[in-house]
């Protein structure tokens, strides 16, 4: 679902993670596994301050597994749990109760310390719109959740699911916005998925995604489209790949909107391979990433 954020959408979800943080004792940072970087709301650390954060590299099956181990390094180098999962699928989630009551120990001892009863462990999934934090909570419920308008503002009563693992999840995640302020940081959403076609044009991001794709995977990029060799400009690219795909208008010229959609498409789906659009060595140095 595409959302424009505005100035005062963002105020408005900023509140709103802001109210649902009171309530629990654990964040769930989901972030996208091929792109933790850019798919990081930019005001997180600034939101979640001292509360303890499980980092969740999700949609792991999509992206180069040896890049995902250098990015859960990368994070518990910087004291923060992190793990790689599947929602969809479900691989890797059995870990994530487990990880949530090591991170939340000390607030448990605090309250048995105080003579308080124990209680499972309180959770809120917060990420930006389409990185899976609904399928995180179907997976973790065992059961369909109703989704909440994926807009700040749209509110329901909330509730408590229980995932059996001493572990409660607010039934609502935290919707944040994702970063806007470098292009490049668009691009690699919109190449990804994780922003829909309307905000940027798809000839943009697939001629975006066809410079990536000679530069870190030719191999793939040639095999797919069973082109010879990898010269020329990525138009010129893009317009071989046009030709081998027949997708030609009137007259034999590419049609670029239809060749751009099926490379997005090979490209989101896995067709092309897993893939991550960012290393942590190569996330610019002035960027900070939590
Ligand atoms: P959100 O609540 O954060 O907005 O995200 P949501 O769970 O709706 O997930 C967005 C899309 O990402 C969905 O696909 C969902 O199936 C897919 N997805 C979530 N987690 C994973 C994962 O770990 N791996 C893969 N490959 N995909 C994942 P969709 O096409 O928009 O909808 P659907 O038809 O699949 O439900």
């Amino acid at each position: 679902m595409t959302i424009q954020w505005y100035p005062g959408h963002m105020a408005k979800a900023k509140r709103q993670v802001m109210e649902k943080l009171k309530l629990i004792d654990v964040v769930i940072e989901l972030l996208d596994a091929r792109l933790p970087f850019s798919s990081q709301n930019p005001m997180m650390d600034e939101l979640v301050k001292d509360k303890p954060r499980l980092v969740l590299l999700n949609k792991k099956d999509l992206a180069d597994p040896s890049v995902t181990e250098k990015w859960l390094r990368f994070f518990e180098k910087k004291a923060f749990q992190a793990l790689a999962v599947d929602a969809q699928s479900g691989n890797g989630i059995k870990a994530i109760p487990s990880a949530c009551q090591t991170l939340a120990r000390d607030i448990m001892k605090k309250m048995t310390d105080k003579g308080m009863k124990p209680r499972p462990i309180r959770a809120l999934i917060v990420g930006i719109p389409n990185v899976g934090k609904s399928s995180l909570i179907n997976r973790l419920a065992k059961r369909h959740v109703a989704k909440t308008g994926d807009r700040p503002g749209v509110t329901k009563a909330q509730q408590w699911i229980k995932t059996g693992h001493g572990l409660e999840l607010l039934d609502t995640p935290g919707i944040l916005w994702p970063k806007f302020d470098d292009p490049l940081v668009g691009l690699k959403l919109a190449a990804s998925g994780a922003i829909r076609d309307e905000i940027l044009p798809k000839e943009e991001v697939a001629l975006f995604a066809i410079d990536f794709l000679r530069r870190v995977y030719p191999e793939r990029l040639k095999n797919r489209y069973t082109l010879q060799g990898l010269t020329g400009t990525n138009v010129e690219i893009m317009e071989a790949i046009g030709q081998k795909r027949g997708c030609l208008k009137a007259g034999a010229s590419v049609d670029y909107g239809r060749i751009s959609d099926i490379i997005l498409n090979d490209l989101r789906s896995g067709k092309l391979g897993p893939i991550s659009f960012e290393t942590p060595e190569a996330v610019n140095k002035s960027h900070t990433v939590v």
